[in-house]
């Protein structure tokens, strides 16, 4: 049985702005107006819930989806929505188009990688576990070691909780990374992998303290688990088939990758990919193990060339195929590597086998709805003038850019003794950052001066 390894964690940053997604938010099809994360949006919702159940009758085989819409407007909230409606150990990946530009590996290594990662292998096994609920949590930031202005996890320390006992772990870096990347708090049930560190929500305890109970949530109910925190556990855990790519490349290097060990940014042979989709199948055949296709979402897709447009279509088609959403918010545009103009940027021949989803500019009404669920979780309490004013400035400005002041403004607020954002806090933020139109706005006015 393969060992589960965590694949290294890389952008966390990236999802943390879209933590609050949980799901699509409809019912019987019908997007309802706010609903687990997601506000408005009404037909992107609703079309994405068709192409969830394309998904699960097997009928995207060859397709793909493309959102299409101005920047801010929630396509890569809705492609992490389709994810997680998918069911919550769907591997979800995403990449930019300028990352497959590596100075390491080929594009389609970039891209073939990207693939693998998104389908999962579910796998059943036993593993010793920390289970239960959290009742106190406290995770230490350190200084990134190679970018002094950013904060990661250094290490936590942790309380879980059973019906019959309780106990107090200290965690490494590892953890640390995994309890923020899961947005693991208090109240929520979850297990610890005590050989590899994975962490693992299952849900909201019914049980969880009063005051950690909100008025909106997604989650999962679970009771308090029985017994004690560590135990053998019979349980099914998903790895990517990427995982399995880099433990079979590491297995198969000889001594030479035991000294070294890496491989993570090599490329991987042809070979050893075929040697895990023969060792998968198996698993499967043996009824041990069961493919869970997951979503490969593209953001600016239009910075794709010629060929990695062609590596994509020819990949879709294969038997071993994540579901594969595409995004842009450029219109008919020049694609990279030749002369052609096409829409979006994208080669005709691929554009044949995508269902276009449209996302739509907001109303101030659902920029302010957006802004709260975000304050809610970034754990900023705001004055309802403070709401009101972000709500402007979202509307006036972008909502991206409301939403990045939340967290710079909840500062100046607590360097002033409050614990409450003010219009005042808003305001002091707003003049020391600027949103991307003013910046590039600024650097006009000064090449205008230097070329005179
Ligand atoms: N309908 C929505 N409901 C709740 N949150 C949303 C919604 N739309 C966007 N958001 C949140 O607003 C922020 C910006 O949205 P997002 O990044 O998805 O936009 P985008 O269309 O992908 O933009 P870009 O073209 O710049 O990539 C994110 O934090 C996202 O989670
Ligand atoms: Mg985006």
């Amino acid at each position: 049985m393969a060992r589960i390894v965590e694949a290294p964690k890389r952008g966390f940053e990236r999802i943390g702005a879209h933590s609050h997604i949980k799901g699509l938010g409809l019912r019987d099809g019908k997007a309802l107006r706010i609903a687990d994360g997601l506000v408005g949006q009404v037909e992107a919702r609703e079309a994405a819930g068709i192409v969830v159940s394309m998904v699960r009758e097997g009928k995207m085989a060859g397709r793909g989806i493309l959102l299409v819409g101005p920047p801010g407007t929630g396509k890569t909230a809705i492609a992490i929505a389709i994810a997680k409606e998918l069911g919550k150990d769907t591997p979800f990946v995403a990449l930019s188009g300028s990352e497959v530009y590596s100075a390491e590996m080929k594009k389609s290594e970039v891209l073939m990688q990207a693939m693998r990662k998104a389908i999962g292998v579910r796998i059943r096994e036993y593993r010793k576990v920390y289970e239960g609920m959290v009742v106190d949590l406290d995770v230490q930031m350190t200084r990134h070691p190679y970018n002094p202005y950013q904060q990661v996890p250094k290490s936590a320390k942790i309380t879980l909780k059973t019906r019959n006992e309780q106990k107090t772990l200290r965690t490494d870096e590892t953890v640390a990374i995994e309890l923020i990347n899961k947005g693991v708090g208090i109240g929520d049930v979850i297990w610890i992998d005590a050989e590899t560190g994975r962490v693992a929500k299952l849900g909201r305890c019914i049980e969880a303290p009063r005051e950690e109970v909100y008025d909106i949530e997604a989650e999962e109910k679970v009771p308090l688990p029985q017994g004690p925190i560590l135990k053998d556990k019979e349980f099914v855990h998903t790895v990517t088939l990427h995982d399995l790519d880099v433990m079979q490349a590491r297995s198969s290097g000889g001594l030479f990758s035991l000294l070294f060990g890496g491989g993570e940014t090599r490329e991987i042979s042809n070979e050893v990919r075929q040697r895990v989709d023969g060792l998968v199948r198996e698993w499967v055949d043996e009824g041990r193990a069961e493919i869970i296709p997951g979503v490969l979402f593209i953001d600016d897709v239009h910075m794709l060339d010629i060929e990695a447009f062609s590596f994509l279509s020819r990949a879709m088609e294969s038997e071993l195929a994540p579901i594969i959403i595409l995004a842009t918010n450029r219109g008919l545009t020049r694609i990279r590597g030749t002369d052609i103009e096409s829409p979006h940027g994208i080669p005709l021949d691929l554009l044949d086998r995508l269902l276009i989803i449209r996302t739509r500019p907001y109303t101030e009404d659902e920029i302010k709805e957006i802004i709260k669920i975000r304050a809610r979780e970034e754990k900023v309490a705001l004055s309802d003038e403070a709401l009101e004013y972000l709500t402007k400035l979202g509307a006036m400005h972008s909502l991206r850019y409301a939403v990045q002041l939340l967290t710079p403004a909840f500062e100046v607020a607590r360097k002033e003794g409050r614990d409450r954002v003010m219009v005042t806090d808003v305001e002091r933020v707003k003049g020391l950052f600027v949103d991307v139109t003013q910046s590039v706005r600024y650097l006009k006015e000064y090449e205008e001066q230097f070329l005179k």
